[in-house]
């Protein structure tokens, strides 16, 4: 249930809600123009409110940009991670440039988080006052996912009960043709982290994590409330009853070889944080785990919406309010 306060400091009603609130999308997937439309399409007031976008905004710089700085006409301040797409590099001159060894997935990040530095978009973490008296620290977590056989013992990596066909599924994701990686001298997924550590600590303020991977195998499976909420979001859409054992999961390509990884919890775990906020999976979360509350709303792709498999989609209409905690 959404709520609003107004602000009447000194007996005026400036319009300006007391309470700033936290929103969180992912996933925007603005390549697509319906996409886009529906970003722009946000009615709701957000001007006093903040914004984290868990990546996945486009792999196209200059998109990118005027993505970002459209949300930052729509919210106060804007926090920011890129996702596996931006880190593709696939555009002809781009490619020209990975040729020459001066454009990389690595080299591109950088590119973005300067980028992101210039527009003022937080890719660091950052107390925000609520104005609730109570202030918070939102923390941007780097990440990449471990696949098996990069690093099992870090991978969220589940092997399930369906025949996998590993060449098959390489070959599938996309990551694997357009992401161009340096040599590096551990798993991406650690590479990541370790941009992370300096910020790894107790704070003395509520933390509010966020992240574009999966930090848990759990994740990846619905709960029943989860369940719940799509057949709930397909009557929204009138769509018929769907059976919902895999949610549209498509047979035979095993997700979790590229959800996550799991030093991305232990970084939450030390952090501390209330609310840990991810992307990537295209199928929405919101669940308590071990006093951490996990919330993954990502717009996702048309056929996914279509669905229904994105619910709170039709309840929200835009990003999800993550803070204060309903
Ligand atoms: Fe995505
Ligand atoms: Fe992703």
């Amino acid at each position: 249930m959404r709520t609003n306060f107004l602000c009447f400091s000194c007996n005026v009603l400036c319009g300006l809600r007391m309470t700033r609130r936290v929103f969180a999308i992912s996933d925007l997937h603005v390549d697509h123009p319906e996409n886009l439309k529906w970003v722009e399409n946000w009615s709701e007031s957000y001007e006093n409110d903040i914004l984290i976008v868990a990546g996945d905004v486009t792999d196209s710089l200059p998109l990118l940009k005027s993505t970002l700085l459209m949300l930052k006409k729509k919210f106060d301040t804007v926090f920011y991670v890129p996702g596996n797409h931006e880190l593709w590099v696939r555009k002809e001159s781009q490619r020209a440039s990975a040729n020459t060894g001066s454009m990389d997935s690595i080299k591109k990040f950088n590119e973005i988080i300067t980028m992101c530095e210039v527009i003022d978009v937080y890719t660091k973490p950052k107390r925000m006052t609520t104005g609730e008296g109570q202030d918070i620290i939102i923390v941007p977590l780097y990440s990449w996912y471990s696949t098996p056989e990069e690093d099992l013992d870090d991978s969220l990596y589940h092997c399930g009960p369906e025949p996998e066909d590993k060449e098959k599924m390489n070959k599938m994701w996309m990551d694997n043709h357009f992401c161009i990686w340096p040599k590096l001298d551990t798993s991406r997924s650690k590479y990541f982290a370790k941009l992370n550590e300096e910020h790894i600590k107790q704070y003395d303020v509520p933390v509010i994590s966020f992240s574009h991977f999966l930090p848990r195998i759990d994740l990846v499976l619905p709960t029943k409330e989860e369940d719940e909420a799509v057949v709930k979001e397909r009557q929204l859409l009138s769509l018929p009853e769907m059976k919902l054992q895999r949610q549209g999961a498509f047979p035979g390509f095993n997700f979790t070889r590229f959800a996550g990884c799991k030093v991305l919890e232990t970084q939450i775990r030390q952090l501390g944080s209330k609310v840990h906020v991810h992307g990537h999976q295209h199928r929405n979360r919101d669940r308590i785990v071990n006093n951490v509350r996990y919330v993954s709303h990502c717009l996702g792709y048309r056929m996914e919406r279509e669905k229904g498999l994105m619910w709170g989609l039709c309840e929200w209409k835009g990003p999800k309010q993550v803070w204060p905690l309903s």
